[in-house]
């Protein structure tokens, strides 16, 4: 078990804490957001300190704060060698995350999303770390990307989730409008999507094989998928990965 703490205690920090307290490992988190401490203090049985005292009770130290005030938490705190940290934050580079936590040097980027705790997460890495396996497998699944580059795409195609609940959303607004039941259009279009998904093969090729096996000719979802096409939504898509991509790597 590990004394683990967390910088940063919003919307990706709580399930990763509530997954970690639940597998018995001793959690410290910041106190801020307050609400969402004083709630996982009390329903998970970690502590809230502040920053500098999270560091110091930690041997793993996550870094869960939004990216653009990471330097200027992070350069006022003290770090140890030895410590094992692990960044959640998009666009902050290891070359910074190795300044600004000196002297800790096992540091590693990864991609959560809140259903890890759930479990069914892929957790793409870099660089590697048995900690990190340690701490979320077997539950999920921990797998190292061949470079921080390589990561940050994942980053983009992570970030592909809100856009597509976005759709998913004005889909079933849609279908809400049209039968003047919007609740159950939701959960229609919810359980649509995660049934779907949740019962396909892992195999390669399948995303695109399970599309053609739907979109056969003169299909309705035939006609979806080339109206998306015709209408440019794929190069919107593509364009808008290629400015996340570029965003990322700085
Ligand atoms: N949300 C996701 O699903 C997700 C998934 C993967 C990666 N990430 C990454 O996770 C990071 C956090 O995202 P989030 O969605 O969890 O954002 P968030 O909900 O805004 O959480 C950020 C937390 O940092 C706290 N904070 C602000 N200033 C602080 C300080 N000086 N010291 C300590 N804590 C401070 C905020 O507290 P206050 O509320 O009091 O300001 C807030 O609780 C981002 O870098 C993002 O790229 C998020």
């Amino acid at each position: 078990m590990y004394r683990i703490g967390f910088l940063g205690t919003g919307q990706i920090a709580a399930p990763m804490v509530r997954f970690l307290a639940g597998t018995g490992h001793d959690i410290t988190v910041s106190d801020r957001n307050a609400d969402i401490a004083a709630t996982l203090e009390s329903g998970h049985g970690v502590m809230v300190a502040q920053n500098q005292q999270v560091i110091d009770r930690s041997e793993v130290v996550f870094l869960c704060l939004r990216p653009h005030l990471a330097a200027e938490v992070l350069q006022d705190l003290r770090f140890r060698p030895g410590q094992h940290i692990i960044s959640v934050m998009a666009g902050v580079s290891l070359a910074k995350l190795r300044t600004l936590c000196a002297p800790a040097e096992d540091i590693t980027i990864t991609i959560p999303l809140g259903f890890l705790e759930q479990g069914g997460c892929p957790l793409p890495a870099y660089p590697s770390t048995d900690v990190l396996d340690r701490l979320f497998e077997p539950e999920n699944t921990v797998f190292q990307v061949p470079d921080e580059r390589a990561l940050n795409m994942h980053f983009a195609i992570c970030a592909m989730v809100s856009g597509l609940l976005d759709l998913m959303a004005t889909g079933a607004e849609w279908l809400g409008d049209e039968t003047g039941e919007h609740a159950e259009a939701e959960f229609y279009t919810t359980q649509l999507f995660s049934g779907f998904l949740a019962a396909m093969t892992r195999k390669p090729g399948a995303l695109a094989r399970k599309r053609d096996s739907l979109a056969t000719k003169g299909s309705i979802s035939l006609q979806m998928t080339e109206g998306l096409r015709d209408g440019g939504a794929h190069e919107v898509l593509l364009r808008t990965l290629d400015a996340i991509r570029d965003r990322l790597n700085g």
